[in-house]
């Protein structure tokens, strides 16, 4: 199909004469042959977003099908790997074209020359299903790659390769289906928009472990579970983003820059490849993946850049893994959105972004989930969604925001009060939920400790009560309260700068353990239950608040490390000694 350029309205072409044209057929436009996709379609007259610059793009031009929707291509070599929001590999682009990326340059996403060590895992006459492991390659240190039969695919092996060096494009395995014989590939290509399937969805109670206290503790996520970050400008979005990608205990991480500013993509260029996976010591560039569609980019692209995250996610997910896919930011998203709907003309719902937004942001987040995988063995693979979102002048009643609150059921309220007071994470712990705290119990209980809930909840309960003593506070001071409700101010001070602060710069802080935060908790409110029965014999608060111990308490964070864990319990037996000699005293 063959059409030619009517009307141009910056990254919106519209096209006549696109009979047969499907809606989401790819197509290249103009004489450079930009890519764009199919929007709409009216009879003979379609619109189209282009991926690429339209400057100097004339009516006249024509515009050519490619008889497919837009795709990404999934195989080895994507670990490891930039790609802008349709995957073009951007190192390979920068390379081809030098610093300016030339529009219209084909590059295929998946490296065509590079040779893979394919190890097959079955014979000829095996049946194998959609989903089926017919062999792996070793894609990094970190992940080995399994090589799936793709969905629609089911039949019996009629050949299957060797062990050996392949590239992506020989065929590796040959399914007969009915008279058919269909050759498998170690990569195939899946439609962005449409979700990958599975056998069913399970119920998330795994907890994505970030080594983020505030998130941990107060409020988890679970392994494919949901999670979003409003927050206003300068309020820790980012930073928050890149310690999940850091430290979160996925197999693979998606970090999609989302019409963020370029230096934040190169920070991470530069940041991840030296950072060292805690678990294996190996790069963490082997097992994270980067979507770059920074600001200065096209919006059409930044449109799709989030399909093309999740599309990836779903299909590590097939083979089993952990994925946690990060979207900063997915208010830019929702902005490109907006552009397109208004270069469409279309009619404007809240705030000028279309009406179909929710939908849209609903959909994407659907896409998270744990899943038992296709294929005849059981597998368990999920991917898990974490989206920033930045509501102009930090006010969450906007429409991105609470559609976004919708869909997510972990919700991380970055607060601008508490990023100006250096409180980091600046995560509010009144306005931030977490609907996964009953799933993830469970886990805490086996792995770290049956009393994780209560000492969890404890903390809450003293957050909030300050929360409401605060109000009190600001109208008659301090002193006027009794002593059992100033320990409650003076343990969750403890609380905010002990535990909840967190230092993403600070060496030994930047990452918690589980059982450290455990601990830490522990002793903070134990710490707590001693002194209100002292409190309770009389003794004064300030007899509390100048135990020495207390700075100890406030350091352990960054001096006792994660791999030093029994100096935690050092500390919870110090501080239980000097609560009881302040009690013996008494006597
Ligand atoms: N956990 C943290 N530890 C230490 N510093 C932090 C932490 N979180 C945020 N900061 C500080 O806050 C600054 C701003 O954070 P960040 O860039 O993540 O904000 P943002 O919300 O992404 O901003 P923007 O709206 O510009 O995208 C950082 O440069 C850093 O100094
Ligand atoms: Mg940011």
């Amino acid at each position: 199909m063959r059409g030619v350029i009517v009307r141009i309205s910056g990254p919106v072409v519209e096209a006549e004469g696109m009979t047969g044209a499907q809606m989401h057929e790819m197509v290249t436009v103009g004489k450079e042959n930009l890519r764009g996709e199919v929007i709409r379609i009216e009879k003979d007259h379609a619109v189209i977003q282009v991926y690429e610059s339209t400057s100097g793009l004339r009516p006249g031009e024509e515009v050519k099908g490619t008889g497919k929707p837009l795709s990404v291509e999934l195989g080895p070599g994507l670990i490891g790997n930039i790609f802008d929001g349709t995957q073009r590999p951007l190192q390979v682009l920068a390379e081809r074209a030098g610093v300016f990326i030339r529009r219209g340059i084909n590059v295929p996403a998946l490296p065509r020359d590079k040779k893979w060590h394919f190890t097959p895992k079955v014979k000829v006459n095996d049946a194998v299903y959609g989903g089926d492991i017919i062999g792996v390659v070793e894609e990094s240190g970190l992940i080995e790659h399994r090589i799936l039969v793709p969905p629609n695919i089911q039949g019996k092996i009629s050949e299957i390769a060797d062990e050996g060096e392949y590239t992506v494009e020989e065929w590796i395995a040959k399914v007969r289906m009915g008279d058919e014989t269909r050759i498998i590939r170690m990569f195939h290509t899946w439609p962005v928009r449409r979700p990958r399937p599975y056998k069913r969805r399970l119920t998330p109670k795994i907890p994505l472990i970030t080594g983020q206290r505030v998130i941990d503790t107060f409020f988890p996520i679970a392994k494919g579970g949901t999670a979003s970050i409003p927050g206003g400008f300068g309020t820790g979005k980012t930073i928050t983003q890149q310690q999940l990608a850091k430290w979160s205990d996925a197999d693979v991480i998606i970090y999609v820059g989302c019409g963020e500013r370029g230096n934040e993509m190169v920070d991470i260029l530069l940041s991840f490849p030296k950072l060292v996976d805690p678990r294996s010591g190996r790069s963490l560039m082997e097992r994270t993946i980067l979507i770059a569609n920074t600001s200065n980019m096209p919006v059409s692209a930044r449109e799709a850049s989030i399909y093309t995250g999740v599309t990836i996610g779903e299909y590590y997910r097939d083979m089993g893994y952990h994925v946690a896919l990060m979207a900063d930011s997915t208010s830019r998203w929702a902005e490109a959105l907006r552009e397109i709907s208004g270069r469409l003309e279309e009619m404007p719902a809240e705030e000028g972004y279309p009406s179909y937004l929710p939908t849209r942001l609903g959909e994407f987040y659907e896409r998270a989930g744990v899943v038992e995988t296709l294929g005849s063995e059981s597998r368990i693979g999920s991917l898990s969604i974490i989206g920033a979102v930045s509501p102009p002048g930090g006010d969450f009643s906007e429409p991105v925001t609470t559609h976004t609150k919708r869909f997510t059921r972990a919700f991380w309220a970055l607060d601008k009060e508490l990023a100006d007071a250096r409180h980091y994470p600046a995560i509010n712990w009144i306005q931030s939920y977490s609907e996964y705290v009953d799933e993830v119990s469970e886990w805490w209980i086996e792995n770290v400790d049956k009393e994780w809930r209560r000492y969890r909840s404890e903390a809450m309960r003293i957050l909030q009560r300050e929360d409401e003593l605060k109000e009190i506070v600001k109208l008659v001071g301090p002193e006027a309260l009794p002593d059992r409700e100033r320990l409650i101010l003076e343990v969750a001070r403890i609380l905010r700068v002990a535990f909840l602060q967190q230092n993403a710069l600070d060496p030994i802080d930047t990452y918690s353990a589980p059982i450290k935060q455990f601990k830490m908790l522990k002793i903070i409110i134990d710490f707590y239950y001693g002194a209100q029965k002292i409190i309770e014999m009389g003794v004064p608060i300030f007899k509390i608040t100048q135990i020495p111990l207390i700075s100890d308490i406030m350091r352990m964070k960054s001096e006792i490390p994660n791999d030093k864990i029994e100096l935690l319990d050092e500390l919870y037996l110090r501080v239980k000694a000097s609560l009881s000699e302040l009690e013996k005293s008494l006597r």
